[in-house]
């Protein structure tokens, strides 16, 4: 076989090289060259190329079918489309593979409806057949799988896997099962014989992931991808082929926390900002179906600096415990530290509760913390981070009947947040009482929900609310 010449191409501006460079000569970008075949030949188009006015196409190809656990359909946008591609990122050892191979197990574990031709007999029709899944391992060996899925109680016939890392393998695989869904665990040790560097490069990981995309178009497979990403994997790591896939979702969660969340980043058939929420037990991953009672079980009740804000996590809102603490500090600067929200944020608030409320925490140190290892990065808390700043530091605790949701400006202001009555209407719910609320949000309001609300307009009338 002929090798297939390669060039470096620098990934900001398009200067090619035939070495690797550190640094582009062209537009001075560092450790921006990645390996790109010389052509590559232009990708096939995936159905008809004629010009054709709209109201000509045929709509309704993109059939989904449900993957059978709720929380990840719903990340999904009601569940799979043919022919998609799912990029599935997050940390080492947050869950990935664990996720997948229980969705493999629900797919198979149905059966796929074929229309049949109008064949020799005359009748045709819908027949169903059982679903294969191809799981492909480049990480873990089959006995390693067989572990993990004798610790989910997952076996099945149909559960094919396939140790493989050469990505031309994979596809004559498939060629031949056709399975009704493809795994690749993971992206990052799959590569092409065309390109000489090491699997996991850039080169490497979006010529494979190409190559899979045309395989998945044309022959009407989903395939997910399994991504690591670590904090580091910005730059060369599956986030190079967010633009490629159809859709992509982030696992993420906290390795001394169980609550892992699903995260749609982005999705070409059904709405982003969505998220799935799951537990990680001995047996695997459970769905949270009613997350905001699971943050609310374990919160102290009667104590300062905890209190609860409703954030809308996509079209699901959510009512988390927001903690602060603030206390003296022991010797020079005064500490800041936030976990679950933005640093900035919560420096920001700061600086506004010294400036219009004369709340001077000059000499003390502030930490934050959002309960359960959630990531709020929504506006709509910074009156939880105001209130839980305020309760802690004047040791008085905010009624527990009670929570808050609403934007502060730098002026002190409190502005109005999207989506008011959806998340007035999940703590009613679950049995809250009161809510404090942006004035504007308020005034807008069509039912009550039976909550007393209160409308407050700037940050001194959310302190004396919380009183
Ligand atoms: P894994 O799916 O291998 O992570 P990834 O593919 O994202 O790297 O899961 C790793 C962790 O999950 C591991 O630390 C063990 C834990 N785990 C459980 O707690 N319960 C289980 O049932 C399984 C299968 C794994
Ligand atoms: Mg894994």
């Amino acid at each position: 076989m002929s090798k297939i010449k390669t060039v470096f191409q620098c990934q900001a501006c398009g200067y090619t090289s035939p070495k690797w460079l550190g640094k582009c000569p062209d537009c001075g970008a560092w450790n921006s060259f990645s390996e790109e075949k010389q052509s590559p030949k232009p990708l096939k188009s995936f159905g008809a190329s004629e010009p054709q006015p709209l109201s000509k196409i045929i709509g309704g190809r993109e059939k989904r079918v449900p993957i059978g656990i709720k929380e990840f359909d719903r990340a999904l946008g009601g569940g799979l489309v043919n022919g998609a591609i799912i990029l599935i990122g997050g940390d080492p050892g947050i869950g990935k593979s664990t996720l997948l191979l229980q969705a493999v197990s629900k797919i198979v574990s149905q059966r796929s409806e074929v229309r049949s031709q109008l064949g020799k007999g005359g009748h045709g029709g819908v027949r169903s057949e059982p679903r294969t899944v191809l799981y492909v391992s480049g990480e873990e060996s089959p006995e390693q799988i067989k572990l993990r899925a004798e610790r989910l109680s997952i076996d099945s016939d149909n559960i094919i896997l396939l140790p493989e890392t050469l990505v031309e393998n994979v596809i004559s695989t498939a060629q031949d099962l056709k399975p009704s869904a493809i795994v690749i665990d993971s992206i990052q040790t799959v590569y092409t014989e065309e390109l000489t560097s090491a699997p996991g490069s850039v080169g490497q990981i979006r010529e494979s992931a190409a190559k899979l995309m045309f395989f998945a178009k044309k022959s009407d497979t989903p395939i997910f991808l399994i991504g690591h990403v670590t904090k580091e994997g910005a730059i060369a790591g599956p986030r190079v082929l967010e633009h490629i896939v159809d859709t992509v979702l982030y696992f993420e969660g906290d390795r001394g926390h169980p609550y892992r969340i699903l995260r749609t980043i982005k999705n070409r058939f059904g709405s982003t900002n969505e998220i799935g929420v799951f537990e990680m037990t001995d047996e695997g991953l459970i769905e949270i179906t009613n997350p905001s009672e699971l943050f609310m079980s374990e919160r102290p009740l009667g104590v300062s600096g905890s209190t609860v804000i409703a954030c809308m996590e996509g079209t699901r809102p959510l009512l988390v415990e927001m903690q602060a603490l603030v206390s003296p500090t022991t010797f020079g600067m005064p500490r800041r530290t936030s976990m679950g929200v933005d640093f900035n944020r919560v420096n920001l608030l700061i600086a506004v509760l010294e400036k219009k409320a004369g709340i001077h925490l000059g000499g003390m140190d502030v930490f934050i913390n959002i309960v359960g290892g959630l990531k709020i990065l929504e506006p709509a808390a910074d009156i939880g981070i105001i209130s839980a700043i305020v309760s802690s530091f004047r040791e008085v605790p905010i009624d527990t009947k009670t929570f808050l949701f609403g934007e502060v400006g730098l002026s002190g202001e409190v502005r109005a947040v999207a989506q008011g009555d959806a998340r007035l209407k999940e703590a009613a719910k679950i049995g809250f009482k009161k809510a404090i609320i942006p004035k504007s949000n308020a005034e807008r309001l069509k039912d009550d929900f039976g909550l007393t609300i209160i409308g407050v307009k700037d940050v001194e009338e959310i302190i004396e609310n919380i009183k």
